[in-house]
């Protein structure tokens, strides 16, 4: 079994979710040695130090330089991410684990998959709803064609699309076998101005969202996102022999109706996974030891951001548009300096 060293950039709120999560990772040794914050004396960096008798820079880079670390998870906020990601790697670190959303930009995001294979480095974004055991499920009983043929997957939460937004299209996407999205059309609403709000205080944000998604193999995604959208994730596939319902508010985390089983609404078995976070490293040591791919890995997380930015741009010129997605840039941030929202 092999040895990993580990470090934590951003000391907030997530971090000390990874924390716990290296912990109870099995198949590698972890050895959590630093952590960085702008803020190192700040709760959160001295709960981590406390916790773990681990030493929490003020800056990532002399961490990195000092450190010689194996795996780093950046827990930062989102214009962050593509620097810190940039540095990891250039500092040889042979795992990274970004936070949601990969970056704010596709043009970050293609840097940082270049530098990351240039470097030899697995990047993976912290989709780690790909990992909860209604959405594994799922899944599987789509591909086992328990309700047919998927034709459309419904998705919904409350935050925007840069913040929890990305977890329900990322998800869309996973539930869909990771089809490439065809064409993509979408409208925003700004009318609050809402500006760094909670954990991305760095960030510009949408008050609602909606998407509809055209994917390669014939499925409808629809995103409905922001203010008028229940707080929790929420997601509906619908096939040509049936539904499945996974979070419903007020019953079993996934339900299915099955004109294939005829029994009507039930609950399968969910498979048993420890905690969501903990896979997710784990199956990052899979991928860099090369046994597996990971599901969470930086083209799917390219993939959510290109949908996102491509929500942004079809509302900015009112017109669905085709994949690839042209825009490079923070669309949302372009309508605004621009006085379109
Ligand atoms: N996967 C999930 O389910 C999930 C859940 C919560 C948050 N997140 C994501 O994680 C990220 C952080 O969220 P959080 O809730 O921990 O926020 P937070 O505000 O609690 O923590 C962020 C920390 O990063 C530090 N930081 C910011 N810029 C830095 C820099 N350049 N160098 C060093 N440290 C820096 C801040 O000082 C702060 O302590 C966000 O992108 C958020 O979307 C993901």
């Amino acid at each position: 079994m092999n040895t990993y060293r580990v470090g934590i950039i951003g000391c907030g709120n997530i971090a000390g979710v990874h924390a716990d999560g290296y912990q109870a990772v099995r198949n590698a040794k972890i050895e959590f040695v630093a952590g960085a914050d702008l803020d190192p004396k700040g709760p959160g960096a001295q709960r981590l130090s406390e916790k773990y008798g681990i030493e929490v820079y003020g800056d990532y880079a002399e961490m990195l330089a000092k450190e010689r670390l194996d795996l780093v998870s950046i827990c930062t906020w989102p214009r962050t991410h593509c620097a810190a990601t940039l540095a990891a790697a250039q500092h040889g670190v042979k795992g990274i684990l970004c936070e949601k959303p990969m970056a704010v930009s596709l043009a970050e995001a293609d840097q940082m998959i270049e530098a990351c294979e240039k470097s030899g480095s697995t990047l993976i974004v912290g989709h780690v709803h790909r990992f909860s055991p209604q959405a594994v499920k799922a899944r599987a009983l789509v591909q086992q064609g328990e309700i047919g043929k998927l034709t459309l997957i419904w998705g919904h939460c409350a935050l925007d699309l840069m913040n929890n937004g990305t977890h329900v299209i990322d998800l869309i996407g996973f539930l869909n076998g990771d089809a490439e999205p065809a064409w993509v059309m979408g409208q925003i609403d700004r009318r609050r101005h809402l500006e760094g709000r909670g954990n991305h205080p760095d960030m510009v944000m949408e008050d609602m969202a909606i998407g509809r998604v055209g994917y390669t193999n014939g499925v409808v995604g629809l995103i409905e996102l922001g203010e008028r959208a229940d707080q929790a994730f929420a997601f509906k596939l619908v096939g040509t022999d049936g539904i499945i319902e996974v979070n419903r508010p007020d019953g079993p985390k996934l339900r299915l109706l099955s004109g294939f089983r005829q029994r009507g609404w039930y609950a399968p078995e969910l498979p048993s996974i420890h905690s969501t976070f903990h896979s997710e490293i784990e199956e990052l040591i899979e991928a860099i030891e090369g046994r597996a791919t990971h599901r969470g890995n930086a083209r799917n997380g390219r993939r959510a951001l290109e949908i996102i930015t491509g929500i942004f741009e079809s509302s900015r010129i009112r017109a669905a548009l085709d994949f690839p997605i042209a825009a490079r840039d923070f669309v949302l941030e372009r309508m605004i300096r621009e006085g379109a929202v």
